[in-house]
């Protein structure tokens, strides 16, 4: 029997032709053709080609294939005539709806939450990406097992105590999953300290941290170019960016500044890959500035607005960090709608328009990040001697402390302050 487990990325050969599925259960939020097109190229963002994309209404979704079955029969015809390898549902599947479409379809089936794993497989760059995205594969695949074991004894009757072929088979991938993930999260805590030594470094330099978030192709890569002069792959590609890329950068007033550009948000992102990335994600957890970077021609951008802001949360990003709305991609709105977004920008202090394409608003956007950072309080990691009560009590009064943790030899605090009581705590009996 299959379990899923011996499934892998490269089973969607480049150049697979695919078809796209949207099952419309009517989200008054997101427009059914907008969420085609994002679905269509997170698609070829794994190297298939997507030769239709199809909405079905789905009033009431059935059990056995979320879609109808008149609906499932002309999905079949479709496959058949376009002799598709591959086809991409938009929805979350139950492993039991997944193979039972599979069985009509006569070909590969996956759902949203597979394929983006797929393409997390594909883009990640270093090491501690890869092990990342390993790991959320596993733990979702052992999900699945779980759930499909469930659905098993339901079909026995209810008890499923029975040994057999199925039941040890699926201990066995069970088992074969614990081990491996076990394994993996041993070499990611190795990786990431020495990500942390690394990171503890620069914030003792200390420059603060800016990070670009948003969601994928919001337009981060663009900005973070214009802002570096960096060439980092900026194309029409989902999740170009994975692993987080850092730059310095020169601000006016600041002598140096780190610029990251992170791995874009999507709507219904994995709750596993989430958590799988919350190690990556260390630079916009603890950034001294953050800037949303949002496609404000996009139809469905206020719903990718408040994806972003649920990942944020998920991450546990501090509501207090200093942030910048930009409202990118200036340069696709009518006219009319372009001046409104430009005087609303100028109104509100937390807004900026640009166009990182064309460069418009940009040097405004360095302005006011360099006016920010200068009067933001930053986020600092301090290490005391363990008896240094007096220390404490002085980080206790001029700061926002965070987090504290302490051994018998030394207490670390991260501590939210302005320059100037940090060179002042710096300088303490010198
Ligand atoms: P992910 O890596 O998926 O998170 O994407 P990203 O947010 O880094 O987006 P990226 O910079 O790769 O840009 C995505 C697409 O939008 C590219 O085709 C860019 O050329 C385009 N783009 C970015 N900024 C602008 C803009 O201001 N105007 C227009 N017209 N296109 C833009």
């Amino acid at each position: 029997m299959s379990t899923g487990f011996e499934r892998d990325r490269d089973e969607f050969a480049r150049g697979t032709r695919a078809i796209v599925v949207l099952p419309d259960q009517g989200d008054p939020l997101r427009d059914a053709g907008a969420r085609l097109e994002e679905t269509a190229g997170l698609a070829a963002a794994i190297g298939v080609e997507v030769t239709e994309k199809i909405a079905y209404r789905v009033r009431t979704p059935r059990a056995a294939t979320l879609i109808g079955s008149g609906q499932a029969d002309l999905l079949a015809v479709e496959v058949q005539q376009e002799e598709a390898g591959l086809v991409v549902f938009d929805a979350s599947l139950s492993p039991i709806q997944q193979r039972n479409l599979e069985t009509i379809l006569k070909t590969k089936v996956i759902d949203r939450t597979g394929l983006i794993l797929e393409i997390f497989g594909e883009r990640a760059a270093t090491a501690e990406g890869r092990l990342q995205v390993e790991l959320a594969h596993l733990d979702y695949q052992a999900g699945r097992l779980v759930r499909s074991w469930t659905h098993l004894e339901r079909q026995r009757g209810g008890f499923g105590f029975l040994g057999g072929p199925g039941e040890t088979q699926i201990e066995a991938d069970r088992r074969l999953i614990r081990d491996r993930m076990a394994k993996l999260r041993r070499e990611l805590d190795q990786v990431s300290r020495t990500r942390g030594l690394h990171r503890d470094r620069r914030q003792r330099a200390p420059w603060p941290v800016i990070a670009l978030v948003g969601y994928t192709n919001a337009g981060k890569s663009t900005l973070f170019n214009r802002l570096t002069g960096a060439d980092v792959m900026a194309e029409n590609l989902l999740f170009a960016t994975l692993d987080p890329t850092l730059r310095q950068i020169h601000l006016p007033g600041i002598d140096k500044a780190i610029l990251s550009d992170t791995v874009g948000f999507v709507s219904d992102l994995p709750t596993q890959l989430v958590a799988a990335f919350k190690a990556t994600l260390e630079e916009v957890v603890s950034a001294d500035l953050l800037i949303h970077v949002r496609d404000i021609a996009h139809p469905d951008t206020e719903a990718q607005r408040a994806d972003v802001e649920t990942v944020l949360t998920e991450l546990g990003v501090d509501e207090q960090t200093p942030r910048f709305e930009v409202w990118n991609k200036l340069d696709l709105l009518p006219p009319e709608e372009h001046q409104a977004a430009v005087a609303k920008a100028d109104r509100d202090p937390d807004l900026i328009a640009i166009s990182a394409l064309s460069g418009e608003g940009v040097p405004a956007l360095i302005e006011r990040v360099a006016a920010k950072l200068t009067g933001a309080h930053r986020r600092y990691t301090i290490e005391l001697d363990a008896g240094d009560g007096a220390a404490a009590a002085w980080l206790h009064a001029h700061g926002k402390v965070i987090d504290q943790s302490a051994d018998d030899l030394k207490a670390t605090y991260t501590v939210r302050m302005s320059d100037a009581d940090f060179d002042r705590f710096s300088r303490r009996g010198a």
